[in-house]
């Protein structure tokens, strides 16, 4: 009797690994795998893992550590993604149940490694190193969301921030031809889905290989393609965040109104040493660029403090800049000093409890930010995109165009379907949510 091919997979990290676990298990499935939902009910248990900050590896080794027991029952192992290509064959010393282990970059060869896999063999690597030009380009996308299909526009990273992995983890720069995004594009708008989201690690950094449409026209053609309503983009580096940009989303009204543009610090002798290569006036120049467009725009951006070196005064700055831009939404780190970066040798000057401190200051300053900028919208009508019901409260819950989540009340007597698109106005406001009802 043949005995089924199972797996679990589980993902850590940012957009870009939720997009590629999904076309990870569409490539499984296309082997004769069925997806299950726990380590015990399968035969193949992969982790799809994250490097960006220290704690995020721990939890993968601790995971695998909670699950050895399952590999005397013949339960096979992989882990994938980021830690698997920065600790590479390190992992099979450290966790010698597992049996492969590959980088996003070789996620092409992931058939070839499954046979492998299944013929027996124990140290299946794919790591391919930082020149590979290969993509990850599937029809086999196993996409987990029905409504917002997620397209990867470009892969890997040149920028090399001196704290930052993932120039190491995901390979060189390498973006896909513009036929190939919108016919995927037009393909999932076929199905159904209304909103795209373009992935990169530094989105706009997009450079078609066909020659064919910067990054601006790429977004503009996508927002034009019969029955998109939404189209976002995730993340923009300022380097190369570009008028034209702005002026797309001026004129198509399909692209939505958020950037999300991290500074990572408000000094430029901080930037400078983070080798962002742009300074505190350059970003405050893009930000301008963005707050006149026709639309309100909203922005929101990642902070790093405690980066090595970082004084008072250089934090002060950053704070200056958050009162300055009035984001929605401030994704705020601790520095943590990465495996192979350059930031490596630099000292980590700043105590761990400053560090702490510095970011309880930050987010507590933001949240007082984001309760006016959110109860400003009190009273207005908004288009909300259905994502679900939260029971709890019997309301409605969403999100608008700006990225807010929005949870609302309807006289409906059914509730609206997930997918579908509502006017809501807007009654009360909370520091990351709207609530209001539906017109
Ligand atoms: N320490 C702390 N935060 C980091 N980030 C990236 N690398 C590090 C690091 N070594 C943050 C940056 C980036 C976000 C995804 O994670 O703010 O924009
Ligand atoms: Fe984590 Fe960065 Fe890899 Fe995304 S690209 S999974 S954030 S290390």
């Amino acid at each position: 009797m043949a005995t089924e091919k199972t797996f679990y997979l589980e993902t850590f990290g940012c957009q870009m690994n939720a997009h590629d676990s999904e076309k990870v298990i569409g490539t499984l499935q296309q082997q004769g795998y069925r997806q299950v939902e726990s380590e015990e009910e399968a035969g193949l248990i992969l982790y799809n893992t994250c490097s960006i900050r220290d704690k995020a590896e721990q939890k993968v080794f601790h995971r695998l550590n909670d699950y050895k027991r399952l590999h005397k029952q013949g339960k096979r192992f992989g882990v994938l993604g980021c830690v698997a290509q920065q600790e590479g064959e390190k992992i099979f010393e450290k966790a010698p149940y597992v049996s492969m282990v590959s980088g996003s970059a070789s996620y092409r060869r992931l058939p070839e490694m499954l046979d492998r896999l299944e013929a027996g063999e124990s140290r299946i690597t794919g790591l391919n190193d930082r020149q590979t030009e290969e993509t990850f380009e599937t029809e086999f996308t196993a996409r987990q969301n029905l409504h917002r299909g997620y397209i990867t526009i470009i892969e890997g990273c040149d920028k090399f921030c001196s704290y930052c992995v993932v120039p190491y983890t995901r390979g060189k720069e390498r973006s896909r031809g513009s036929s190939s995004v919108l016919a995927e594009a037009r393909r999932i708008a076929d199905q159904g889905y209304t909103e795209i989201q373009l992935l990169g690690q530094n989105v706009n950094s997009y450079r078609d290989p066909e020659g064919k449409s910067s990054f601006a026209e790429l977004l503009a053609a996508v927002g034009q393609i019969e029955g998109i309503r939404r189209v976002r983009f995730t993340t923009s580096h300022p380097r190369d965040f570009t008028r034209d940009i702005v002026e797309a989303m001026d004129a198509v009204p399909t692209l939505c109104d958020h950037v999300h543009l991290p500074v990572q610090s408000g000094s430029t002798q901080v930037l400078k040493r983070m080798a962002r290569e742009y300074t505190r006036e350059w970003y405050l120049e893009r930000i301008s660029w963005i707050k006149a467009a026709r639309r309100s725009i909203s922005l929101s951006t990642d902070i790093i403090v405690g980066f090595p070196g970082e004084t008072e005064e250089d934090f002060i700055q950053t704070m200056d800049l958050l009162a300055e831009v009035q984001y929605d939404c401030v994704f705020g780190f601790k520095y943590s000093a990465r495996p192979n970066t350059p930031a490596l040798v630099m000292i980590d000057s700043i105590p761990e409890q400053e560090k702490a401190h510095r970011l309880q200051v930050l987010l507590d300053r933001q949240r007082e930010i984001q309760r006016v900028n959110y109860s400003r919208q009190i009273g207005e009508k908004i288009e909300v995109m259905v994502e679900g019901m939260n029971p709890a409260r019997g309301q409605i819950a969403g999100r608008s165009s700006q990225n807010k989540p929005v949870n609302f009340t309807t006289k409906l007597p059914i509730a609206p379907a997930p997918g579908s698109y509502l006017q809501v106005k807007i009654t009360g406001a909370f520091p990351n949510s709207l609530v209001g009802e539906a017109i």
